[in-house]
């Protein structure tokens, strides 16, 4: 499960609005909050896989006065990621935010965390197999509840693998919401929503990540 790379000093460049990382964050963050808008007043939970220090979400709640309707589980395996989360979320009173250090490449660690009615996929299809990513966007429907969201994020760098993610999401029962990919930097966002049937959560391996 350790690839050898800080993935703590990877979250470096969001402290420079300008970065494309930073840019890729306000574009997901820009999402999460269309979508808590477009659904007012409802009970929500939203699970994000490899949370890595959970800017995107932690940031958007600690926004709005309805956070306290979203239940949130962010599953992040490095544990500094995890106390710099844990940290973020206590110090922005966001008391129904659990974070979880687990692998989120095994099913079992989803158990508490579904079905979630928006997934966060966020840094985790660029750092996997092909067949790994193939594998985790089929598994979706075990971590979805009916209607679910799936924010997602792919590089396009060559081979660009974002037509078959969009295909294979598709072929998963995920319909296409937005689809982001900006002139001269390498990031994508996806944002598609769950039209088919929630399925039970199996056992068993869906992804690691690669270094
Ligand atoms: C590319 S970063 C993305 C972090 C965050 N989602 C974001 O977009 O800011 C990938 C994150 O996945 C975490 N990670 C790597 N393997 C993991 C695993 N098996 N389970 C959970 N987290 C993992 C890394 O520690 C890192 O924080």
């Amino acid at each position: 499960m350790n690839d050898g790379k800080d993935w703590y000093a990877w979250h470096s460049p969001y402290t420079d609005p300008g970065s494309p990382l930073a840019r890729r964050l306000r574009l997901v963050q820009q999402h999460i909050a269309a979508w808590l808008d477009e659904r007012p007043g409802e009970p929500m939970s939203v699970l994000s896989m490899c949370a890595g220090q959970g800017h995107d979400i932690l940031a958007v709640l600690a926004s709005r006065p309805d956070a306290r309707r979203v239940s949130a589980t962010l599953i992040e395996y490095e544990p500094r990621n995890v106390a710099a989360a844990r940290t973020r979320a206590i110090a922005d009173g966001l008391d129904t935010v659990t974070v979880t250090q687990a692998d989120a490449g095994d099913l079992a660690s989803y158990r508490q965390a579904v079905p979630a009615d928006l997934v966060i996929m966020a840094g985790v299809l660029g750092n996997i197999s092909d067949a790994d990513a193939h594998t985790t966007i089929h598994a979706l429907p075990q971590l979805c509840a009916a209607g679910a969201t799936v924010i997602w994020t792919r590089t396009r760098r060559a081979p660009d693998l974002t037509p078959a993610v969009r295909r294979w999401l598709a072929d998963a029962g995920f319909s296409e919401q937005a689809f982001t990919a900006p002139d001269a930097v390498p990031f994508s966002v996806g944002v598609h929503r769950f039209t088919g049937t929630p399925q039970p959560l199996k056992n068993g391996k869906i992804f690691q990540f690669i270094a």
